[in-house]
């Protein structure tokens, strides 16, 4: 078998016009040594690409490929790896020798690498439309904007057109090492390659583009290691925003504070509540001390005191309810009613000494309304439970629990803080947004508000089959 040489013009149309010569000439792919024209490899000319048309059309035998190669070979020819023609030719041989469905075949190794390739210039395309940023220089025709890319391909060509739409009226160059594409308002060309030096670096549109990316860039949606993946650090040199980078993200965290206090500040403000006066890193007692003055939200008009947590300081385990109700608002403290006392029974059935327990509630007031002589309990609505959040934070950042339980909706939702589905998420220990584990179940005043004593009874069991999983933790 003799290796044939061929020199061909390193472009798509260079290599169909050598490949179909080959082609008719029946040479298979492994006849065939792909060597593009002005490469450093050695030129032996044994087969240049302008003898490939001398065979007269009517006389040539006419080959068939799919419309999706030739579409596949348009980016696959942008590929900077070696291999691409005799890829290409092997792939085209291929399909005109007794496999024309070869490209639907995905494990394929030929495809595999064609397909791999194509996706690889599609990236590379589109980050060059995501990072080009143009510099403008002076000249004696008035401002031209430059740009200086380094794509991994050779993309150019494919890209160009992309910033003509998107710059129709500027005189604009982008500099590439391997081509430069230039518009003058009309025309689109491309020449040589040039070194980085002849890309201008500063100017006055940097300035601009700086404060405005400063001002974009959102610092409580930061993620370094998507921006890195997104934006390779290959390309920054060429990006004014990232010399921004290191400040906006050092700067970051203290921003989503600000964001996140103004933010609640405005929610509060809106409703005619405050923030209430939690002093900063305090222990339960001075926590304690602090909530009686509470006035963050209305539900202090009404209610007898602030009825706050009560146990251990050093507790394990911390339940949460929803709020005091009637006797505990004249307690003063916790769960001393009816469900107090519901409370107590499940514990002990299930094993647990409440004595060892921090109990506490997500609203410290007693939230009413008036029926005939009696204060009927209301539920807290979320910006109740909003307001009141604080206080539930500073005792578990005291105590430091390894679990939390919220009984019911509304102790959920302000240890999460957005509504929880309690049916749906009870018995099963999670992550808590505060350290330590959480368990949801139900509040047990829900047990006494089920229609009969069969629905009761099993209601109780399983609320104490979720309270087992606190024995043993205490
Ligand atoms: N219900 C609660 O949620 N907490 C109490 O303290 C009493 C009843």
């Amino acid at each position: 078998m003799t290796i044939e040489q061929i020199t061909f013009e390193p472009t798509l149309a260079g290599w169909q016009r050598s490949a179909r010569h080959a082609l008719q000439l029946g040479l298979s792919p492994d006849e065939i040594v792909w060597h593009a024209a002005g490469s450093a490899q050695p030129d032996l000319g044994l087969f240049q690409e302008h003898a490939a048309d001398t065979t007269p059309a009517s006389q040539a035998p006419h080959f068939k490929v799919p419309r999706s190669f030739l579409i596949l070979a348009q980016n696959v020819a942008c590929h900077s790896s070696e291999i691409r023609w005799a890829l290409l030719y092997r792939v085209l041989w291929r399909l005109t020798h007794g496999e024309p469905k070869l490209l639907e075949v995905a494990m394929d190794q030929d495809v595999h690498l064609l397909r791999e390739m194509d996706s690889a210039i599609r990236r590379d395309v589109h980050k060059m439309h995501a990072f080009v940023r143009f510099r403008e220089v002076r000249t004696e025709d008035g401002i031209y904007s430059v740009a200086w890319f380094e794509p991994e391909h050779h993309i150019i060509e494919l890209s160009a057109s992309f910033f003509v739409d998107r710059f129709a009226s500027m005189r604009w160059s982008i500099l590439t090492p391997d081509r430069c594409a230039h518009w003058d308002t009309r025309e689109l060309r491309f020449t040589e390659g040039v070194p980085r030096t002849a890309a201008p670096t500063d100017d006055a549109v940097e300035k601009l583009w700086l404060a405005y990316y400063s001002h974009i860039f959102n610092p409580a949606r930061l993620k370094l290691q998507k921006m890195q993946a997104d934006m390779p650090k290959r390309y920054w040199p060429n990006l004014p925003e990232t010399a921004a980078l290191p400040s906006l993200i050092q700067k970051a965290p203290k921003r989503v504070e600000h964001m996140l206090a103004t933010s609640e500040r405005r929610k509060v403000q809106e409703t005619d509540f405050s923030t209430p006066p939690v002093p900063p890193s305090a222990d339960l007692r001075q926590l304690q001390a602090a909530a009686k003055t509470c006035q963050a939200c209305p539900l202090w008009k009404n209610a007898s005191c602030t009825v706050f947590g009560e146990g251990p300081a050093h507790a394990r385990i911390v339940l949460i309810g929803e709020q005091p109700g009637d006797q505990e608002d004249r307690a003063g403290k916790p769960f001393v009613g009816p469900a107090g006392q519901l409370l107590n029974r499940a514990l002990a059935q299930a094993g647990v000494d409440r004595a060892a327990l921090y109990v506490t509630n997500a609203v410290k007031h007693f939230k009413w309304v008036p029926r005939g002589k009696r204060r009927m309990h209301d539920t807290p609505n979320a910006k109740e439970i909003l307001v009141c959040r604080p206080w539930l934070e500073a005792e578990l950042r005291a105590i430091q629990p390894d679990l939390t339980v919220c009984l019911g909706g509304t102790a959920a939702h302000s240890l999460f803080g957005s509504p929880v589905r309690v049916l749906q998420e009870r018995g099963r220990l999670q992550p808590s947004p505060c350290g330590g584990q959480a368990l949801v179940t139900v509040h047990p005043s829900s047990l006494l508000r089920l229609p009969d004593k069969a629905a009761q009874e099993k209601g109780y069991q399983q609320f104490v089959d979720d309270l087992r999983l606190l024995a043993n933790r205490q």
